[in-house]
């Protein structure tokens, strides 16, 4: 096999999200975030959106996955020693909003919540594991989405800068990979888990929308800020979910098309964070859509002072793109929408696979950006079986990390400059999509389902030993 080149100091390790692993979503006095009110089931997002949601927990109508998840917070010492047995140099973790401030609007910090994440760093540190932190991963406080109305109100942006401040302060001598948003363009097309609110019609979605993005964009500017000038090692990058856009053929009307696609949702928000400013495209598109933003004197200023150092982000699938699209095209599944591509097959849960689309994607954000590139998910959500001897054989998990993998090791030879990989999920946990256990991610199975019943028990999959290896001959080895 060939063998790939990747750099040395190159982080290979797995991601995570607070509220997917954590579970103890009441203790140390953490306040409830959107995901702590999120039923589980492929229904989730319909509950969370329907018209007068009133953002409660009603235990008596739904089970509530994310509550439990896996006792990461009880159970860290143990998860961190079975990442550093497979050779981690990062793991990627978020921290819970509502851990350090409950409701999001208060002035101090909550010191038991920051105690808990300086156990979880000291015990990485132990390790010799870089910590790689998402300030806010689809965690919004409740109280802001109830009371404020999420990102579309400007207070929001005052009191993210103060947790931000708070955490990056709190843990300067102890992290140096930061990122601000998780999926920022994500709420393109769910807005309700990064912007905090929802919206009923497709008229009424384009001026909130735009204004909440307006904020969140100076909101993370203001902490790439702070972030460079309290912690001068610091690395802070921008997080997007990537997934090039394909025309469906060679109709140069479908090749504009996915053209304008991939212009709005893959590269609006990363051309604000990368390069300081709004980009081109994006006028007359709000002219279209008569979208007008309330800009304040600096913010323009703030985002050119706040541009990140690399850019992160998530690639699980490419998307298809017709301008006139037919029932027969849906690519019912595919998380972004777009048609079905026929040299693509899927997941059980209909994600598109397609490691050519990882190399693709980072040729297109290197030639656009020149910018450091961190693949910090990818991943592949399946079911696994415990064989009766208790073995878990996720060959399936291994070939397509294994092409992805290569994608990334043929991107580098393309010149591509590359930080690292953390693929999603090293551990199973809760879906965010669906809230189901059983769409599996992880290297290390963990004994809990659906109904969530279970013991929790950890246990080495057949994939925990590969990538290991893969780690030991740093990607030689695949
Ligand atoms: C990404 C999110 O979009 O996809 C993660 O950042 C998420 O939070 C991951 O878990 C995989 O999605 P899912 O729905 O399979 O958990």
């Amino acid at each position: 096999m060939k063998k790939y080149d990747f750099p040395k100091g190159f982080l290979w390790g797995g991601a995570t999200a607070a509220n997917q692993i954590e579970g103890g979503y009441k203790e140390g006095n953490k306040g409830l975030n959107i995901a702590d009110v999120l039923p589980g089931g492929k229904e989730r997002y319909n509950i969370l959106m329907k018209p007068g949601f009133d953002f409660e927990i009603h235990e008596d109508l739904f089970f509530y996955p994310n509550h439990e998840a896996i006792d990461f917070y009880h159970r860290y010492e143990e998860d961190i020693a079975l990442f550093a047995e497979m050779g981690f140099k990062a793991f990627r973790l978020s921290i819970a909003w509502t851990r350090i401030f409950p409701n999001g609007d208060e002035s101090e910090p909550n010191e038991e919540g920051l105690a808990f994440y300086d156990r979880v760093f000291d015990e990485l540190q132990k390790y010799g594991i870089e910590p790689v932190v998402t300030i806010s991963h689809y965690e919004m406080p409740v109280h802001l989405v109830k009371e404020y109305g999420g990102w579309r109100n400007r207070k929001v942006v005052s009191f993210f800068e103060r947790y931000a401040k708070a955490i990056l302060g709190r843990y300067k001598d102890k992290v140096k990979y930061w990122m601000t948003f998780n999926e920022i363009n994500s709420g393109l097309v769910m807005p309700i888990n990064g912007l905090g609110f929802s919206y009923q019609s497709e008229e009424d979605k384009y001026q909130p929308t735009f204004q909440a993005y307006h904020h969140q964009l100076v909101a993370s500017a203001i902490a790439v800020k702070a972030c460079h000038e309290l912690i001068p090692k610091s690395k802070i990058g921008c997080m997007l979910l990537f997934a090039p856009v394909y025309a469906y053929d060679s109709n140069p009307e479908n090749v504009m098309y996915a053209l304008q696609e991939e212009q709005l949702f893959n590269y609006f928000c990363g051309d604000v964070q990368v390069r300081g400013e709004y980009p081109a495209f994006i006028k007359r598109y709000f002219k279209e859509h008569r979208i007008s933003l309330e800009i304040l004197e600096g913010d323009l200023d703030l985002l050119k002072d706040g541009t990140v150092d690399y850019i992160g982000f998530s690639y699980y699938m490419s998307r298809t793109e017709k301008k006139v699209k037919s029932d027969a095209d849906s690519s019912e599944g595919n998380i972004i929408g777009g048609v079905r591509n026929p040299f693509l097959e899927t997941s059980d849960w209909g994600w598109e696979i397609d490691p050519e689309g990882l190399r693709i994607s980072l040729n297109k954000l290197y030639d656009r950006y020149q910018k450091p590139l961190f693949v910090v998910e990818n991943g592949l959500g399946a079911y696994d079986k415990e064989e009766e001897d208790g073995s878990i054989h996720d060959d399936y998990r291994i070939d397509y990390l294994r092409e992805h993998i290569k994608a990334m090791g043929e991107a580098i030879e393309d010149g591509v400059e590359l930080m690292g990989y953390t693929s999603w999920g090293c551990i199973d946990m809760v879906s965010m999509s669906t809230g189901e256990f059983s769409k599996r991610y992880g290297y290390i199975y963990v004994d809990k389902h659906d109904d969530g019943s279970g013991t929790m028990k950890r246990k080495k999959k057949k994939s925990f030993y590969w990538y290991k290896d893969v780690i030991e001959s740093n990607g030689e080895k695949l």
